[in-house]
């Protein structure tokens, strides 16, 4: 990328140190709270990109947008995420509203997107009913890089659909989202079976977890683990921990033959579309509600030894975005039978990621046109120009508070705009306007009531917006 492209895309931020490391300022009692972020304006930027690129990834495969509300029942959470599960017994914003009701602040979009689902009707409408749903959550985490107590998801979900192609098409759309910003990832998958074959297997993890001498070296969330929610012991982050699971059963060892058939599909077809997957036998997920397939996006191997921070993140594995097949839980929750799967990504991580890469933000597709002015009469009639302009759809720019023509290019670079028209007095008397292009400088004296074609010869359309040039 040259260094002009570079500056002009504006990767470098100019927030103060203590924005960027987002620790709120001890010294402020009014500061912001531990793990929360505001986001300001450059970095908005990168949010959206990433919006635009979920709207458009989501429509492309026919999902529909949903929002929900931020509070729901405690006891919503605790049926469909599980009470044993770190969200419900230590991450909760939950207390009891004036109504006297136990409620609680979204941890994650799935239990809300089921009672939707259930609480609408939805099992009438054609199936699969595909949505999909972007919004803020809230987990009481210890804050770390890359771990907020409030974060934004892009999730999606497919309702009424039993066939490995919705999997697929979930973990493709994840795969492109990160693909498509140049993002390397690897795709970790696993399955977990059908509830039948899973309790087989977690009698036989037990007893391999009870061979002498392993529970004792046990981390203590794992040795809490071990009775109500053995499973996860598989995936805890403790080197004792990991180094003991080794040489563990293998879930994909107890599969039945349905469950180990629609796994297989999964991997075919994803082969088929070349997304790169790395079998993960210890890949759980610290959810209940998951059976059969389930993914997570991780940094790509090679990604995590360049980056500068080392073998510290490469240890973490953050996850940039996961989810899975939950076949049960619509039912388990009230509605009908109804096979579902899902992915949610959190935004804040890809945005750390695209910083981190240095990967620039695409130039609008859209080109932009700055006015610029000098003197009040100039300004006077360019304000009215510009709304005629913008009301006739092009992307136009302005910075009429200042007085400088110096400082109004400035800012015309800053935002990447393509043209800059420019009016000053002369121009005015002489019912001209001057066109500078602003990847060469060059400038050009036009009569105004030319810009409309001359714009749309340079853009090459538009031909049809029409410009109030009355003097
Ligand atoms: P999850 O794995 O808990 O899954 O979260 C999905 C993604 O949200 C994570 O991979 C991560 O990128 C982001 N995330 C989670 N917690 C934080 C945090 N504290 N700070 C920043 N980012 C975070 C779910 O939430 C499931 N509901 C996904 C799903 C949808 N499964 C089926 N459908």
């Amino acid at each position: 990328m040259p260094k002009k492209e570079m500056s002009k895309n504006n990767n470098k931020t100019n927030i103060p140190k203590e924005e960027a490391d987002h620790k709120p300022r001890r010294d402020n009692k009014h500061a912001r709270l531990k793990g929360m972020k505001d986001i300001l304006f450059d970095e908005y930027r990168y949010y959206n990109l990433l919006i635009n690129k979920a709207n458009d990834l989501a429509g492309s495969y026919g999902f529909n947008r949903i929002e929900t509300p931020v509070l729901e029942r405690f006891k919503l959470y605790e049926r469909s995420t599980g009470k044993d599960t770190d969200i419900v017994l230590k991450e909760m914003y939950d207390f009891i509203d004036k109504s006297g009701d136990k409620i609680a602040l979204r941890p994650e979009a799935t239990p809300s997107l089921v009672r939707a689902y259930i609480e609408h009707g939805m099992f009438n409408m054609p199936q699969p009913v595909k949505m999909y749903w972007l919004g803020p959550l809230f987990r009481h985490e210890k804050p770390q890089s890359g771990r907020y107590r409030q974060h934004t998801q892009f999730d999606l979900e497919i309702f009424g659909d039993p066939s490995p192609v919705a999997d697929t098409q979930l973990i493709l759309i994840a795969y492109n989202f990160f693909s498509e910003l140049q993002i390397n990832v690897q795709v970790q998958i696993n399955s977990l079976g059908d509830p039948e074959d899973r309790e087989e297997y977690i009698a036989r993890l037990m007893e391999f977890y009870k061979e002498r001498g392993k529970r004792s070296k046990l981390c203590n969330d794992c040795k809490r683990r071990f009775s109500k929610n053995p499973l996860r012991l598989l995936d805890c982050k403790e080197p004792d921990c990991i180094a003991i699971r080794e040489d563990a059963p293998q879930i994909v060892d107890f599969l039945a033959d349905n469950a180990r058939d629609h796994f297989i599909k999964v991997l075919e077809y994803l082969d088929d579309l070349e997304v790169p997957y790395n079998l993960n036998p210890f890949l759980v997920r610290g959810l209940d509600y998951y059976n059969r397939t389930v993914f997570e996006i991780t940094p790509a191997i090679d990604d995590l030894e360049n980056n500068e921070n080392g073998p510290a993140v490469q240890k973490r594995q953050i996850s940039l975005g996961g989810g899975g097949r939950y076949d049960g839980l619509v039912e388990k929750m009230g509605g009908r039978p109804t096979p579902a799967c899902g992915f949610g990504l959190g935004l804040e991580r890809v945005v750390q990621k695209i910083k981190e890469k240095n990967i620039p933000l695409h130039k609008d597709k859209e080109p932009i046109i700055f006015l610029a002015q000098l003197g009040d009469q100039a300004r006077r009639k360019i304000m009215v120009m510009f709304e005629e302009m913008r009301r006739g759809g092009y992307k136009v720019r302005q910075a009429f508070t200042k007085d400088s023509l110096k400082a109004q290019l400035e800012e015309a670079n800053r935002i990447g705009a393509k043209y800059s028209l420019i009016l000053g007095q002369k121009e005015l008397l002489d019912g001209t306007i001057i066109i500078r292009d602003m990847e060469s400088g060059t400038q050009e004296v036009i009569d105004m009531k030319k810009i409309n074609p001359e714009l749309a010869r340079r853009l090459g359309e538009k031909e049809e917006i029409i410009i109030n040039n009355k003097q």
